[in-house]
């Protein structure tokens, strides 16, 4: 049994996690968490208080982190800004929490000589060409594009700065794109499920041939805890499940989910930079810590998904309108 501080703990994934762990290991656990509007306390509802606590609190807070780091055997940092379209029109949040926080958090460790785990995203590698047959890899040259990406690298940088100079007991996992339960409907999956749901129509960005590579956020957390388990300090690990698909195959398996015609949606204005295609080969993991994908099948995953919005509608319908507010002022 270890205790866990588990940053954004209160966010789409850091809550996936945090469930995760409950449910499969015996892990005390405590999230810090500042409850941005991407926080939602209700996604920690009905833990069991004797192995859960949460602490509203900011990485970027040197002291409360000093005192939590102090008490904690392991910590798993999913805290940051995550949204690219929000980075683009405002980009300091992204500074403060990516970089300055993931500072804060990995100063507290090295003082206090604790297990760091960093996770990131594919994003900071770039993009590659549609017709690229190339996959990220561990080796893939960083490039990012956007603030969000360009920060979560610098955060990479500075954690692997961090086990190189100071010997900091830390590893970097970088995932393709999530989806499931619990993700904010400023995200593209949630956002189209809702818009059917509230009757607005569903917007794809430019032509929709944009290809991400999703995995379902339950085979995140289990790589996580595999990395925890059995990853080799200083090393970086991709996390991928082969799942690569273009934004209209995703919107068209969305609108037959929800029993609508598949060409019922919006096209919107571009997204400036836009990565075109994000492709991840895990074969590290895989081969080395024997973590394996186990929702194979995106469409019944998508399904389910759905599912989840159909029945969670008290979870998210006090976000919609003021998401939908800020998209409509950048014509998106
Ligand atoms: P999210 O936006 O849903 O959640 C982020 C959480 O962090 C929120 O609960 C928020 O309140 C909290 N937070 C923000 N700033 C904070 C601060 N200063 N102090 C404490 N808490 C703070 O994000 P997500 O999609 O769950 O992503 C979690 C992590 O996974 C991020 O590091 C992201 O870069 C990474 N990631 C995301 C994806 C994806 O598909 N969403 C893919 C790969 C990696
Ligand atoms: P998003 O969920 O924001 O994730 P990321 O930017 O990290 O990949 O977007 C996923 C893809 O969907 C991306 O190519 C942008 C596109 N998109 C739309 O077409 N329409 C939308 O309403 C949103 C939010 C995103």
């Amino acid at each position: 049994m270890s205790r866990m501080l588990v940053t954004g703990g209160a966010g789409f994934i850091g809550s996936n996690f945090v469930h995760y762990i409950l449910e499969n290991t015996d892990h005390h656990v405590t999230v810090l968490d500042k409850l941005t509007y991407a926080g939602n306390r209700a996604s920690l509802d009905g833990l069991d208080a004797a192995r859960f606590s949460f602490v509203r609190g900011d990485i970027t807070d040197a002291s409360a982190v000093d005192a939590l780091v102090a008490g904690t055997d392991i910590v798993v940092h999913y805290a940051a800004e995550s949204h690219n379209d929000n980075s683009l029109d405002d980009p300091r949040p992204f500074l403060d929490t990516n970089i300055v926080g993931t500072y804060i958090l990995l100063e507290a460790v090295r003082r206090h000589q604790k297990r760091f785990h960093h996770v990131s995203t594919d994003e900071v590698y770039g993009d590659l060409e549609l017709d690229d047959p190339s996959r990220f890899t561990e080796q893939t040259p960083y490039n990012p594009s956007s603030p969000y990406s360009s920060t979560k690298a610098g955060s990479d940088l500075l954690v692997r700065a961090w086990v190189r100079s100071f010997g900091v007991q830390a590893t970097i996992s970088n995932c393709s794109n999530n989806y499931g339960p619990r993700q904010h409907v400023e995200k593209f999956i949630p956002r189209q499920i809702t818009n059917v749901l509230t009757g607005e129509r569903p917007k794809l960005y430019g032509d929709g041939l944009n290809v991400r590579d999703w995995i379902h956020a339950a085979d995140h957390s289990a790589a996580v805890l595999t990395i925890l388990e059995r990853g080799h300090i200083g090393e970086t690990y991709l996390i991928g499940a082969d799942g690569e698909k273009n934004n209209r195959e995703v919107m068209e398996l969305i609108l037959t989910a929800l029993g609508q015609p598949t060409d019922a949606y919006d096209h919107v204005a571009e997204r400036p930079g836009h990565d075109v295609r994000y492709a991840i080969d895990s074969t590290k993991l895989r081969t080395e810590l024997g973590w394996m994908p186990q929702f194979s099948n995106f469409e019944v995953g998508i399904e389910a998904t759905v599912q989840w919005y159909r029945d969670n509608e008290d979870w998210w319908q006090p976000q919609k309108a003021a998401t939908e507010a800020r998209y409509l002022s950048q014509a998106r």
